[in-house]
């Protein structure tokens, strides 16, 4: 199984070709899911006690499999945050897979480290932490804001011993991503949500930090802004809510897992103002900085509060953190211990274009919502529910409700046309379903936007 293959070589050719067509070509379907039985009778039984062959395998995934996903970067999937790898980044996720390195540890993974931090550092320099902030590669943004809450309750408890036997308290808004609330369920805490459709304002955080009561306080050691909800592009009142966590002694933590691509954006850099005083940031790369799954970022003011409440100790991984072996060591600063060294595929994306060809994109993708946003005041059959915010739209279609929207959308998908999913959003007391434009790909055209919303006449 191990030996050197030359059949296998061949065959390497082989998904070379599917790989090279992928990349070389703008007109891939948009995939369609298909249920388990029909997959399983068009491909039959695949693990064998023989194996059926990694020809007939990679013919199964090639002409069945493969058609049954749905491609994220297609120019009209403008649902979830869809994503939008360069083809210089899908490249090089393959030469990090063929290079089988251990990204955990410096003695170990020496060259591509050096790559991540060197992508790190000019993530850092996007946020303007002070010297000495730090970073590194995660697996998402779930992963980057446990790894960070984590560290901000373990940086509490070691404040008074008392904190060890409390349930430590956050608090966020209600329009923080989904990840923030399952976290705290993870870690254990008590969350409190501040309820706003609309960006959290340092007043509001005043208000329920004064409305807690004293044994609610004393347990309070986090607040969670979010720099571009994942619903709306809305971003938090970092500035404001970076002071009243100072005053209040209180962990800042942004979580910028879509937003933080926008950084980079000249035109909206000022919005993320506060950014700067936060004790740790979530970034997804594999969001709005182009990079292949998964690839998310945490970073933090003062990595070594990370690097005690995540650096593992076992007999086994002294000699990893041996005199000889100095160096930047990625496990000690996030939750997971043995990990790909996931942003190599950024650090050469990054040195092949170089950073203002990233802005340039990240700029078109804004560019596209305020697109969206003129064709759709242009529209007399759907109207904006807000102004398009970074690269988020929400629009409604006059007239239609919530499973008007879900017909609507399956209809584009069976079709092969798009993939735009409905939201939530609060009208006053009432709750809507609307539709929600999220724009990440350069490659999408406002003939593109045009074709979606002709098909709600
Ligand atoms: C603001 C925000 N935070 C966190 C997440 C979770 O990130 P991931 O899916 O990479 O774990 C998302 C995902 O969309 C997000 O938009």
């Amino acid at each position: 199984m191990h030996k050197v293959d030359f059949d296998l070589v061949e065959l390497t050719m082989d998904t070379m070709k599917y790989v090279i067509n992928r990349l070389s070509s703008n007109k891939l379907g948009i995939g369609k899911p298909q249920t388990a039985e029909h997959l399983k009778a068009l491909v039959g039984e695949t693990i064998t006690s023989e194996g059926v062959g990694g020809e007939h395998a990679f013919k199964l995934w090639q002409e069945h499999l493969s058609k049954a996903n749905v491609s994220i970067d297609h120019p009209r999937h403008l649902a979830f945050v869809p994503a939008s790898p360069t083809r210089a980044a899908i490249m090089f996720d393959l030469v990090t897979s063929a290079s089988s390195i251990h990204g955990a540890y410096w003695m170990e993974g020496a060259g591509g480290i050096f790559c991540e931090n060197e992508a790190m550092r000019w993530m850092v320099s996007l946020t303007g932490l002070p010297t000495g902030a730090f970073g590194v590669f995660t697996s998402g943004g779930t992963a980057a804001n446990l790894s960070a809450i984590v560290t901000a309750r373990e940086y509490w408890r070691s404040l008074n011993k008392e904190n060890n036997v409390k349930k430590g308290l956050i608090i966020t808004s209600s329009g923080a991503h989904s990840s923030v609330k399952a976290m705290a369920k993870v870690a254990d805490l008590d969350i409190l949500l501040v309820e706003t459709e609309e960006r959290l304002e340092k007043a509001a955080l005043e208000r329920t930090i004064k409305n807690l009561s004293v044994e609610q306080r004393a347990c309070l050691f986090a607040v969670v802004a979010t720099g571009g909800t994942t619903n709306a592009g809305i971003i938090d009142d970092l500035d404001g809510i970076g002071d009243t966590c100072k005053t209040e002694n209180l962990w800042f933590h942004v979580d910028a897992a879509y937003g933080g691509g926008a950084l980079a954006a000249d035109s909206v850099r000022h919005l993320f103002n506060g950014i700067e005083k936060a004790d740790s940031i979530t970034i997804d790369p594999h969001k709005w900085l182009f990079s292949p799954y998964d690839c998310g970022a945490v970073i933090y003011r003062k990595p070594k509060l990370a690097k005690k409440a995540h650096a593992q100790d076992g007999s086994y991984l002294d000699i990893f953190k041996d005199e000889g072996a100095r160096g930047f060591n990625p496990t000690d600063y996030q939750i997971q211990l043995t990990r790909r060294v996931r942003g190599l595929p950024l650090w050469f994306s990054l040195a092949t274009h170089g950073v203002n060809k990233y802005k340039e994109a990240v700029e078109k993708g804004i560019e596209l919502a305020q697109i969206a946003g003129r064709l759709i005041n242009e529209n007399p059959n759907v109207e904006l529910v807000r102004a398009p915010s970074l690269s988020c739209v929400l629009f409604r279609r006059i007239g239609w409700e919530a499973n008007d929207y879900m017909h609507w959308t399956y209809s584009n998908h069976k079709k092969g046309l798009a993939l735009v999913t409905p939201t939530k959003w609060r009208n006053g007391a009432s709750i809507e379903t609307v539709s929600r434009f999220c724009f990440i790909n350069p490659d999408t055209t406002e003939r593109d936007i045009e074709l979606i919303l002709d098909t709600m006449n």
